[in-house]
């Protein structure tokens, strides 16, 4: 196992559409999950995409726990487990999107209200090789969504619609009520960020 180097926002290699894996069942799959799940967990991200570690293929993983999904989202939810999507691809279930925090352990320090379908079904292979397939809401749907379009090169703030809404953590403190208001009703935590969060230490 090994902690990997994240990309941050302007390689090369976040930008690039990356490759389908041709088998989701070989050893340098396993082995790169791995160390994805090990770099995950000491960034205390909930997420991550393996071209943030430098290596163009697709594959996500990510784990949503209750917890932190009732906070976003204001409604009681179950843990996602921990979860490994390779080839993943997303349709939505509804044309309505929501904004909501969201942070990138390849764009550290920074959060950004990002606009994104509140409703998808997403399927992709496991490390088995078998079809894993669910319909998601929400946090969980956000999660996801921002783990994928690292897969075509896309970072969040490339779906802000506002970019007056990207800021640094460290002046969130610093918002006026009314953007203070707004955060809340976005279910924001502290810092609303979700790859960057180490309150949450997620596996
Ligand atoms: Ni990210």
């Amino acid at each position: 196992m090994a902690i990997l180097k994240i990309a941050r926002m302007g390689h090369p290699v976040l930008r690039q559409t990356a490759a389908p894996v041709a088998d989701p069942t070989g050893p340098e799959i396993r082995r790169l999950v791995r160390d994805m799940l090990e770099t995950m967990e000491d960034a205390g991200g909930t997420g991550l995409a393996a071209p943030q570690v430098h290596v163009p293929q697709r594959v996500v993983i990510f784990f949503v726990s209750g917890r932190r999904a009732a906070a976003e989202d204001g409604v009681r939810a179950a843990d996602v487990p921990l979860t490994v999507l390779i080839n993943p691809e997303i349709e939505a279930l509804t044309e309505e999107t929501a904004l909501g925090p969201e942070a990138c352990l390849s764009l550290p320090g920074l959060v950004g209200q990002v606009p994104r379908w509140t409703r998808i079904r997403y399927r992709g292979l496991t490390l088995e090789g078998q079809v894993l397939e669910r319909e998601a809401e929400g946090f969980h749907a956000r999660v996801v969504q921002h783990e994928c379009d690292h897969l075509d090169g896309i970072v969040y703030p490339q779906r802000m619609t506002d970019l007056s809404l990207l800021a640094f953590t460290s002046e969130i403190g610093r918002l006026t009520e009314e953007e203070a208001a707004m955060a809340a009703v976005a279910g924001d935590d502290e810092a609303g960020t979700f790859e960057d969060e180490r309150a949450e230490s997620h596996g």
